[in-house]
C-alpha cells in the first residue's frame, strides 16, 4: 500500500511532534508496512484514506495508535550482555557501597519497551547483590507505548522472547510457567514500577536517580530532542550517579554535561556539575 508524498510528509511531522522520532524519506517502506495493519483494523481500504481521515477530523485514539505503530520496540533480555556484566561487576556494587548508609537506590530505565531491560536489571540486583531485603530499591521503567507497557506489567513472555538472552538457570529461577508462556515471579516484579512517559515533554518521573539507562532510543530522535532529554536527565541524576546509553549511541549533543567513564568493555557517563 504506497503512501502519497504529501501524506508521508504529514505522518513524518506527526511522529516527530508527538515523540521526537524522525522518519526520513528512507523510512517510506516502514511507514507503509506498519500502517497497513492499522488501516485495515480501523476499517480503511488503504493507508491514504486513513491519513486523509486523520488530517481532516480529530481522532485522538486513532492518532495515538498510528504514532505508536511507527515506534521501534526491538529489545531482549540482557541486551548487549557486556553492559550487564559491567553493571553487575563494578557499577552497581560501587554505587551500593556509596549508598550503604541510606540503603536506597533509584534507577530509571527510560524507554523500557516490553520490560526485558528493567527485569534484566532486577535479576542482576537479586543475583549479584544478595537478597536486598534491607534495601529500598526502585526501578522506574517508562515508555510511551501503552501496548508495550501492558505486556511489561503482565511480565509475560513467549518462548521466543525468553530464548533471546535468558540462560536456563535464570529462566528457572525468575519465571513461572503459564501454559506456553513464562511469567516473571513476584519477587522480581515488585522491584519494577512501570509508567507511561513521553521523553519529549514529560518531566522526569522522580527528582533523584542513582542510575539512568536510556538505551537504543536516542538514535531514533532528532538531535534537538536528544539534547533536551539529556539535559533533563542531567538535572535528575545524582552527582555520583551513572548514565548508560546503547552501544551505538553517544552524547554528541551535550558534551559539556557528562564525562565519559571507560570501564573494561563499556563506556558510561557521569554528570558534570553545572556552572552556577
Ligand atoms: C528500540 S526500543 C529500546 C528498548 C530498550 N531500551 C533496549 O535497549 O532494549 C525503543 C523504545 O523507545 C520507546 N520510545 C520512542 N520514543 C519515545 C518517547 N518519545 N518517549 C518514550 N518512549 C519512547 C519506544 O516505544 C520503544 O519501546
Amino acid at each position: 500500500m504506497p503512501v502519497t508524498p504529501s501524506n508521508f510528509d504529514w505522518i513524518r511531522r506527526l511522529a516527530e511532534s508527538r515523540t521526537g522520532n524522525l522518519l526520513d524519506a528512507t523510512k517510506t517502506y516502514l511507514v507503509e508496512s506498519r500502517l497497513s495493519s492499522v488501516a485495515e483494523s480501523a476499517g480503511f481500504a488503504s493507508i491514504d484514506p486513513l491519513i486523509d481521515s486523520l488530517r481532516s477530523t480529530t481522532n485522538v485514539e486513532l492518532e495515538r495508535t498510528v504514532v505508536e505503530a511507527l515506534l521501534t520496540h526491538e529489545t531482549s533480555f540482557f541486551r548487549d550482555p557486556h553492559y550487564f556484566d559491567e553493571l553487575g561487576a563494578t557499577i552497581l556494587p560501587e554505587l551500593m557501597k556509596r549508598r550503604q548508609t541510606q540503603r536506597r537506590l533509584n534507577i530509571w530505565c527510560a524507554a523500557c519497551s516490553s520490560g526485558q531491560e528493567p527485569y534484566s536489571l532486577a535479576m542482576l540486583l537479586q543475583e549479584q547483590l544478595g537478597g536486598l531485603n534491607d534495601w529500598d530499591v526502585r526501578i522506574v521503567a517508562t515508555d510511551y507505548s501503552r501496548p508495550m507497557l501492558e505486556q511489561a506489567r503482565r511480565g509475560s513472555y513467549s518462548a521466543v522472547e525468553t530464548q533471546r538472552g535468558l540462560s536456563a538457570a535464570r529462566l528457572t529461577r525468575f519465571f513461572q510457567r503459564d501454559g506456553s508462556r513464562h511469567v516473571v515471579v513476584p519477587e522480581l516484579r515488585r522491584l519494577v514500577e512501570f509508567r507511561e512517559f513521553n521523553l519529549v515533554n514529560d518531566p522526569p518521573p522522580m527528582s533523584r536517580f542513582d542510575l539512568v539507562l536510556i538505551r537504543n532510543v536516542l538514535i531514533y530522535l532528532s538531535e534537538c530532542h536528544s539534547r533536551e532529554i539529556l539535559e533533563r536527565i542531567h538535572g535528575t541524576l545524582a552527582h555520583d550517579g551513572h548514565l548508560l546509553l546503547g552501544s551505538t549511541e553517544t552524547l554528541i549533543p551535550t558534551p559539556d554535561k557528562f564525562a565519559r567513564v571507560e570501564h573494561c568493555r563499556i563506556t558510561c557517563y557521569r554528570p558534570v556539575p553545572s556552572v552556577q
